[in-house]
């Protein structure tokens, strides 16, 4: 299938592109680098072993998405172009809610005017805000506590009611845990911009000697041991769902709703612990007060995604801490370490073989 992955030089969508790709899938990646590096596409390249069709494209201008949909017809569109920061969000609402639902509107609108029908989008346990039970379902109560989370649940529901107005569209809509880890070949990772807000990234740079110590937010919630307590969940697991779920809307004639978690809670102190194993480094740590608007634990229920899709997580937190060090380990710094000749030397192809390409 021909697939356009809006926000294809992230974490998660770059990570979804090698299994993607590996599925003989055709793929043209659209990003406008709000929070991502040109450099993920040359380590696609080396991943994939083909050229990576790129277009830079920003979903809040209308022109560039023209562009995008001016070309041959795309089977499907795997969405992750979002804002995702929370703390970031309560400083700047406006900007989450521009860039993330006008950016999924103008999507939809593309979409619908060039009768592309099928989408999977990236969503988030962060609609489920704190959950009065776990494992959380997907009936669950929706409430959500921060910008971020209300512009993921808003674009559920533009989602939804475009799924009702059009029952030949069909949408995957994809309820991520907590996404951790890196590729095996450690070319890509996960490369927070600035002080990282996620435990897993701020825990790496602390092993690979960019921070000092962890601080661990609260040593006194109703947990195994005190910590938070996440489902996380390792990236190629969550790449792995997304063709799945591509594979799912070619099969069947209807759309999903499912949580993508290994339904297995692990604390923070946990986490630390099976990091420090996996690299052999000493994590320090200090316990300090609570995180404003963190919860004491959640963790998914995936049996609708092992239902529906007949996927289940695979990899284990030593896997995701073995992963997450080798990419930090071979990347001190991030993408930003990489030799800048690198960027220029990706064989990133061009939008008219891509358009050659996709005519066959
Ligand atoms: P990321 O920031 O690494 O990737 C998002 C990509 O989208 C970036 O490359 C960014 O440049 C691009 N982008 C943002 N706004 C854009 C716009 N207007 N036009 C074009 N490109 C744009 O984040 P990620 O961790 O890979 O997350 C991907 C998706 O998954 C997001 O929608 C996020 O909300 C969702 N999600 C992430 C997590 C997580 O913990 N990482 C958890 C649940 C859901
Ligand atoms: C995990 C645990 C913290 C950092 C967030 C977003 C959610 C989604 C996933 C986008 C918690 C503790 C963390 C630190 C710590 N993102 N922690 N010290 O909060 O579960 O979810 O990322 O959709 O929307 O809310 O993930 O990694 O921030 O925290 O002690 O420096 O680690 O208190 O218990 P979270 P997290």
């Amino acid at each position: 299938m021909r697939i356009l992955v809006c926000g294809g030089a992230g974490y998660i969508g770059s990570h979804a592109c090698t299994v993607l790709a590996g599925r003989g899938h055709d793929l043209l990646v659209a990003d406008n680098f709000a929070n991502s590096s040109p450099r993920v596409l040359e380590r696609l390249r080396r991943i994939i072993g083909a050229p990576v069709f790129f277009q830079q494209a920003d979903l809040r201008v209308r022109a560039d998405l023209d562009a995008l949909f001016d070309g041959p017809r795309f089977d499907a569109v795997v969405h992750f172009a979002a804002l995702k920061a929370v703390g970031d969000s309560c400083r700047r609402p406006l900007d989450y809610f521009d860039n993330n639902i006008a950016g999924t509107i103008h999507l939809l609108q593309a979409m619908q005017a060039a009768g592309v029908k099928r989408l999977v989008f990236s969503s988030s346990a962060t609609v489920y805000g704190d959950p009065d039970s776990v494992p959380v379902r997907e009936d669950a109560a929706l409430r959500t506590t921060n910008p971020y989370g209300r512009t993921k649940l808003v674009m559920e529901q533009l989602i939804g009611d475009l799924c009702e107005s059009d029952p030949s569209f069909h949408a995957a809509n994809l309820r991520y845990f907590n996404p951790v880890g890196a590729h095996p070949s450690g070319l890509i990772g996960e490369d927070p911009g600035g002080v990282p807000d996620n435990l897993m990234p701020y825990v790496s740079q602390v092993a690979v000697g960019r921070r000092e110590r962890l601080q661990v937010f609260g040593g006194d919630w109703p947990t195994v041991d005190g910590t938070g307590v996440r489902d996380y969940l390792h990236v190629m697991d969550l790449a792995r769902a997304h063709a799945d779920a591509i594979d799912y809307l070619a099969r069947e004639d209807r759309s999903l709703t499912v949580n993508l978690g290994t339904g297995r809670g692990v604390s923070v102190l946990e986490l630390v612990r099976a990091f420090a194993k996996a690299s052999g480094r000493e994590i320090p740590y200090e316990i300090v007060g609570r995180r404003a608007g963190d919860v004491a634990q959640v963790y998914a229920d995936p049996s609708l995604a092992q239902r529906l899709l007949g996927w289940r997580a695979e990899l284990d937190v030593e896997a995701m801490c073995r992963d997450a060090w080798r990419w930090q380990s071979m990347n001190p710094d991030g993408y930003g370490s990489a030799a800048v000749d690198e960027a220029a030397a990706g064989e990133v192809a061009s939008q008219h073989e891509w358009d050659a390409l996709a005519a066959g």
